[in-house]
């Protein structure tokens, strides 16, 4: 990951449409914004019409009124490139610009995100307007950044139509070179799919069977995301020709199908993310205290620390949401707005942008809610807003922190792609994700996500004390070598059923399993089974404690690794559910099952990585702690979700920055309060 842009200071923004209101209105709302404490807006990402509403005919007269009155008052701008929806002229005389869904149907004018990436005329004509735009504002005084489109992948991230296949060809012609190389990588021996010639591959197309070729599958997700990010690199190349130095390139969301480190690497300077967090809670479902809600967030946003240390948060929830078809969810409650925020900043994020400035009044997000509503008036969340923008002028030394975290989920894209189509696999990650993110929050312990890509080295490995690498089904010889090393370094690796069981094509190894980490993990699988729902799940006994082994169960042979715990039910019960095996100065547990947040704390306990700050606060299940570091200082963030105060305590005295007071023994977090302890940085 590079990130080649920070913040020089916490900052508050909000996104800002200026083609949706009239223009008396704008003085006013840059005014209301900068007493509120928000110093940048994001503008422009759907406004292409306003640019070019004629094919060819350029016009600057309203962004350049708009622009120039934000310079005059003082505020400062990231610019969207307009590309995510593309003008009713465009679509109507170049239709091989839409997406469709997979039988063939077009996704037509309407909504947004409608084109492919793939179409030649619709890169040349984004490239056009993006280089129109480039070259008028470029040296803007206002302009601080750039977006590029909106929300990569978002929509749909899938694409089907006659330009991608075409693409597809060209991808996997540069990637095998020959058919036959194709037509053994994808096992087209099964069910006679041997292509003979290279027109006669499509992305994915509907089937008697509604199941593609899997192999094919996994490289339909690689070229998806190749594609996107081929997309947006044509955007950002023309950007850097003509933007002011210092000026960076954003753009903002977290989707599928995208390898996202490649993303930023290659296109970016800093990424933004769309943080609402009221997606988390189930809405059909009555209001649980004990579930995560929107403290489940979180795992969200230790995904875009992973891409990006330092982010922003482009879009943060500041009202309730809702498409007027669809996605209703209610208002933050008092403090629940900054509490949102504040989990942001808490995770990484240095930029936080409140989506949007004030709620349309017109099409499909009429309930998508802003800071102000249609009214206009001041409001609660405009204070809560000015307030937050005013905490976090007293959390400064935050600003460029790192992540604390001794911890991490291990992930790579072949796994999350194989993951996406494959269910037995789908089943077991979605399962060991959320359980290890439960059980780091429910123990308070801090965890990072780290990706293994082509180019991770080791030292980025050695910064967390444990990795949990649940389900790598698909294992490479490079980072088999390097999960070695890791270990062998004196780092604790858990790993879980299923692991090492197919190649970098999705194709089964005929070895035992775990594949290529038998060694490292000493040890086989012997049998393994899924289990039925009908069935009791199996569980086994770890020191006489009910270790639970849910979902899936590899019946393990330890080798050279010893037996911590054997199943105690099933028919496999006696037999080894949990082994370790000592190497070099490391350790490796294999856990025959997927992770659930009671066995990820309890192994977490066993290996000593649990609640490390726990000689130094005692917290309620309830409150979530994520921890920063900077200049031998440490932040300690303490979140309470709950609608109810939080009882908490510490025992030795630190500087609370959000009350200014020095705390020690009890304290309490007030209902959705927020807290950030400041000490020395000795641990
Ligand atoms: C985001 C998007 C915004 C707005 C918001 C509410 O995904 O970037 O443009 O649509 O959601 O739906």
């Amino acid at each position: 990951m590079t990130q080649r842009y920070q913040w020089p200071a916490l900052t508050v923004g909000t996104c800002y449409y200026p083609e949706h209101w009239p223009e008396e209105l704008w003085p006013d709302d840059l005014r209301r914004m900068l007493d509120s404490g928000i110093t940048v807006i994001r503008v422009g990402e759907f406004a292409w019409s306003k640019f070019e509403l004629h094919e060819g005919e350029f016009t600057f007269d309203f962004f350049d009124r708009f622009l120039d009155l934000c310079a005059r008052i003082g505020m400062k701008v990231i610019f969207g490139t307009p590309t995510a929806t593309p003008p009713a002229w465009l679509t109507e005389k170049y239709p091989e610009i839409l997406n469709g869904t997979l039988d063939g149907v077009l996704y037509r004018h309407g909504g947004r995100k409608h084109y492919n990436y793939n179409a030649p005329i619709y890169q040349q004509l984004c490239a056009r307007i993006v280089e129109q735009l480039a070259r008028h504002y470029g040296h803007h005084p206002a302009i601080v950044g750039w977006q590029i489109d909106n929300e990569i992948n978002c929509e749909t991230c899938d694409f089907y139509s006659e330009a991608d296949s075409a693409a597809f060809r060209e991808f996997l012609r540069e990637k095998y070179g020959t058919l036959d190389a194709l037509n053994d990588a994808w096992g087209t021996v099964f069910w006679n799919q041997t292509y003979t010639d290279w027109a006669q591959i499509y992305v994915p197309r509907p089937t008697a069977t509604h199941a593609v070729n899997p192999h094919l599958l996994l490289d339909y997700s690689r070229f998806v995301s190749d594609s996107a990010i081929r997309f947006c690199r044509i955007q950002a190349d023309i950007l850097r020709q003509h933007i002011a130095p210092g000026v960076y390139i954003t753009t903002n969301g977290l989707f599928a199908n995208l390898d996202n480190h490649r993303f930023e690497d290659e296109c970016l300077d800093v990424m933004t993310y769309d943080s609402y967090p009221s997606f988390a809670f189930e809405l059909d479902h009555p209001w649980n205290p004990g579930a995560m809600n929107d403290r489940g967030w979180s795992r969200m946003l230790a995904e875009v620390r992973s891409v990006c240390p330092h982010f922003g948060i482009m879009e943060q929830q500041s009202g309730a949401n809702g498409w007027y078809n669809r996605m209703e969810g209610p208002a933050p409650r008092p403090g629940q707005l900054t509490l949102w925020a504040m989990q942001s900043v808490a995770h990484g994020a240095d930029y936080v942008s409140f989506f949007r400035w004030r709620t349309c009044t017109v099409g499909t997000e009429i309930y998508w809610h802003g800071i102000l509503d249609y009214d206009n008036r001041d409001n609660r969340r405009l204070q809560e807003v000015r307030a937050f923008a005013d905490t976090l002028q007293r959390l400064k030394g935050v600003c460029g922190a790192d992540s604390a975290a001794r911890v991490a989920l291990v992930k790579d894209y072949d796994n999350e792609w194989d993951a996406r189509h494959d269910r037995w696999h789908q089943r077991v990650q979605q399962k060991s994700e959320a359980g290890v993110f439960e059980g780091a929050q429910r123990t308070h312990t801090p965890y990072d996500v780290v990706y293994l890509r082509e180019i991770t080295v080791l030292d980025e490995l050695r910064r967390y004390d444990v990795l949990i690498y649940p389900h790598a089904t698909i294992l490479t010889p490079d980072r088999a070598a390097l999960l070695t090393r890791y270990v062998e370094a004196g780092g604790t690796l858990m790993i879980g059923c299923r692991t090492g069981y197919k190649d970098e094509h999705g194709r089964c190894v005929m070895q035992p399993q775990p594949g290529l980490l038998r060694a490292l993990a000493g040890a086989n699988v012997r049998d393994f089974t899924f289990h039925s729902p009908a069935e009791e799940p199996p569980y086994a006994l770890l020191d006489g404690e009910r270790l639970e082994t849910p979902l899936f169960n590899d019946v393990l042979e330890a080798e050279s690794a010893m037996v911590l715990a054997r199943y105690a039910a099933g028919y496999y019960a006696g037999e080894p559910a949990l082994t370790e095996n000592r190497v070099g100065k490391g350790r490796v547990l294999y856990l025959g099952a997927a992770f659930c947040p009671e066995s990820t704390a309890q192994l977490l306990r066993r290996v000593k990585a649990a609640e490390p700050y726990g000689q130094l606060l005692r917290l309620p299940e309830t409150v979530e702690l994520t921890a920063r570091r900077k200049d031998g200082r440490l932040y300690l963030f303490l979140l309470n979700y709950q609608p109810v105060p939080a009882e908490c305590r510490i025992h030795a005295p630190a500087q609370a920055l959000v009350r200014q007071e020095t705390v020690q023994g009890a304290f309490t977090l007030p209902p959705y309060g927020v807290e950030v302890l400041t000490m020395e940085d000795s641990l």
